[in-house]
């Protein structure tokens, strides 16, 4: 049973998390969020996030042991987020998990992020099988990413610029909105109606796509209204910036679809969370024949569940074990 046991650790960017999985059974999930600390900044201060994450590891990893009813000698493996995201963050959990490591005398699993966020779609969807393509959308990364089996991960289309969740909380910013904007947006517009047309920018036949247009367009009209003194729809704005980023990223999907022949696509990552980018997903991916999986609400942002179910597959994958000089790392290749 030990060697079945997986302790998790995430702390990349404003969430401290810890989660126990035991054997296919998710024993515990416990996410320390900074996001009120980091509000008042309108964003993640990195030095501020690598100081709570210090004071909140231990606790959130004794709470989740506790929450799955096991004792630290029960453990079989540790898994650790080692990128990509905030060095002085992602350091905080890779020493918690080097340390546990050692003193238990278990293995380490070193996850990669972006991995992990589609591992997520394993937990909540376990019928789901590769070969399939993953929607990526989070604060970070966004993509489209080909997973041919459990572990092989091959990024087929990205963002040239700005991550869709950046674009989010910079307009949300842009508008007046608190920090995490996306979240904020997503509420907003549905109260809105996608009547003002931002011409974005977006890569034609590759599945690459670019943000910082849409950003930059949606910056200008504010501008403009404030220089004509006109008042702004703020519900409009949102639900009008809303669609079309997550229309630029469906359609981009949809080319991969064709693209590459796989009918069945998951989402994942912080933007996973958007009604709109789920709604229009599953209904354009359902136009094109194809199935398409998401993960519930408290496996989309940042956790370690996620992280779990990564080593899980690596571990029965064969991979080896990462060394106790395992370091961070701020930019990680997907599939390298
Ligand atoms: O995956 P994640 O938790 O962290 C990274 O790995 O980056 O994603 C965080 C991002 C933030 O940009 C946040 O604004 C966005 O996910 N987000 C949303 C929603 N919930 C979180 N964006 C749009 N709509 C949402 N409902
Ligand atoms: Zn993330």
């Amino acid at each position: 049973m030990k060697d079945k046991i997986i302790l998790g650790i995430e702390t990349s960017c404003d969430e401290t998390s810890a989660a126990v999985l035991i054997g296919d059974k998710l024993a515990s999930n416990i996410i320390s969020s900074q996001i009120e600390i980091h509000r008042r900044f309108g964003g993640v201060v990195p030095e501020i996030a690598s100081r709570n994450h210090l004071t909140a590891v231990l606790p959130v990893i004794d709470e989740a042991l506790e929450k799955a009813g096991i004792e630290k000698t029960d453990i079989g493996a540790i898994a650790v987020t080692y990128g990509a995201g905030l060095v002085g963050a992602l350091l905080v959990g890779v020493s918690a998990a080097k340390a546990l490591a050692y003193a238990l005398g278990v293995p380490l699993y070193a996850v990669n992020h972006i991995e992990a966020h589609i591992a997520a779609n394993f937990l909540s969807s376990p019928e789901l099988e590769p070969p399939f393509l993953a929607v990526v959308a989070s604060g970070g990364h966004t993509g489209i990413v080909k997973v041919a089996d459990r572990n092989s991960f091959e990024l087929i289309g990205t963002t040239t610029d700005d991550a869709i969740g950046e674009a989010f909380d910079k307009v949300a910013r842009a508008i007046g909105l608190p920090y995490p904007g996306g979240p904020e947006i997503d509420k907003r517009a549905k109260s809105g109606k996608p009547s003002i047309e931002f011409i974005a920018h977006k890569k034609k036949k590759t599945c690459d796509i670019s943000y910082s247009g849409l950003k930059t367009a949606v910056v200008n009209y504010l501008h403009g209204c404030e220089q004509r003194g006109e008042t702004v729809n703020v519900d409009d704005v949102c639900a009008s910036f809303q669609k079309t980023a997550v229309d630029m990223l469906v359609d981009t999907a949809i080319g991969a679809v064709k693209n590459a022949g796989i009918t069945t696509l998951a989402l994942a990552g912080g933007v996973a969370a958007n009604s709109y980018l789920r709604e229009k997903l599953a209904q354009s991916g359902a136009a094109y024949g194809c199935t398409v999986y998401y993960p519930p609400m408290s496996l989309c942002t940042d956790n370690a569940a996620m992280v779990c179910a990564r080593a899980r597959d690596m571990i029965a994958g064969g991979a080896v074990p990462a060394r106790l000089d395992l370091n961070a790392a701020s930019y990680l290749k997907i599939g390298g």
